[in-house]
């Protein structure tokens, strides 16, 4: 199983457009104290070399293919073409979603995520654009492994997903807290991919680490956890906003609950923060912050890092 990392930042990037804060003014400067960042997902290969899976389509998802010869059509294939075969969503923000706009020429690929996912794209008329001769929308199941295919057959990845604590995209809150958050679990997922030969759990978001998380996170082969912030109170204390982590439907690394400490002694063999937000101190290299978190035994994703397990 070979992960890559296509984008390890969380929505709006590093830098992000708008954003005049130190870590994303740091990112333009280019002088490697901030590395830029594209936005939330990775891409996975299974041993069988049969395609690519992507989890999650995010916005800057051209620029990721650009950037990586594996996504791009063989020299050898036919005059359209691609090696993606099959997206996996694991929640309906714009970050994971808004690239699907981008894989709208008339290629076959499949579609897979929750009900309440696939429910989200039925409601928004734009992502016709997919046209369903194409592109087949599959309904995953929570807490059953499915093999994933592609166009022409199998992808030798198996996957199965699972509820993580979190809330319903930002655009389709109402404002009723019981509806948003946790309703009845499964507006975000994780993701354990299994290859064959090691396991890896892909949790971009998730706003509390219960003991369900913990066990069954044990033991794996690789964990890419929620790292968007690094304390609860980081984006009012940055001054670009006034939501707390957990609001946002993700924990923070650090504090009361944090997940530096909930993930200890789990017999991890890796664990890499992804989905970064552009407030937080890790992502400068030098920071006391990004020490306390490779201290802990924690990575930190970079665009283009690659795992092989
Ligand atoms: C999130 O991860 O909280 C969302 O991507 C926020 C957003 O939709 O901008
Ligand atoms: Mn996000």
């Amino acid at each position: 199983l070979i992960i890559r990392v296509l984008g390890s930042a969380a929505g709006g990037g590093v830098p992000q457009w708008n954003c005049n804060y130190r870590i994303s003014r740091k990112a333009r400067q280019g002088r490697g104290e901030v590395r830029p960042r594209l936005q939330s997902s990775i891409a996975a290969q299974g041993a069988n070399g049969h395609g690519w899976v992507l989890f999650n389509a995010s916005p800057d998802i051209r620029q990721q293919i650009n950037e990586t010869a594996a996504l791009q059509p063989d020299a050898g294939a036919e005059l359209r073409s691609s090696p993606i075969a099959a997206v996996v969503l694991t929640n309906a923000d714009v970050d994971h979603l808004a690239g699907l706009l981008s894989l709208r020429e008339r290629q076959a690929f499949q579609l897979y995520a929750t009900n309440r996912v696939l429910a989200v794209l039925e409601a928004n008329p734009i992502f016709r654009v997919l046209d369903p001769a194409h592109v087949r929308r599959i309904a995953l199941p929570m807490e059953e492994d499915v093999a994933l295919e592609g166009p022409a057959g199998p992808l030798g990845i198996t996957i199965r997903l699972y509820p993580v604590p979190g809330k319903v995209a930002l655009f389709m809150e109402t404002g009723d807290a019981a509806a948003d958050f946790e309703a009845d679990g499964g507006d975000t997922v994780g993701v354990r991919i299994d290859g064959g030969d090691g396991v890896v759990h892909y949790v971009p978001g998730c706003a509390r680490v219960d003991d369900a998380l913990r066990d069954r996170v044990r033991g794996a082969a690789a964990l890419l956890f929620d790292g968007t912030v690094f304390t609860d109170a980081e984006m009012a204390e940055a001054g670009v906003g006034v939501k707390t982590g957990r609001r946002m439907g993700h924990v923070p690394i650090t504090g009361d609950g944090g997940s530096v400490e909930a993930f200890e002694g789990l017999d991890l063999k890796q664990k890499i923060y992804i989905h970064i937000n552009n407030t937080n101190p890790i992502l400068e290299e030098g920071s006391q912050e990004r020490r306390r978190v490779t201290d802990a035994g924690w990575g930190v994703a970079e665009d283009g890092m690659e795992l092989t397990v």
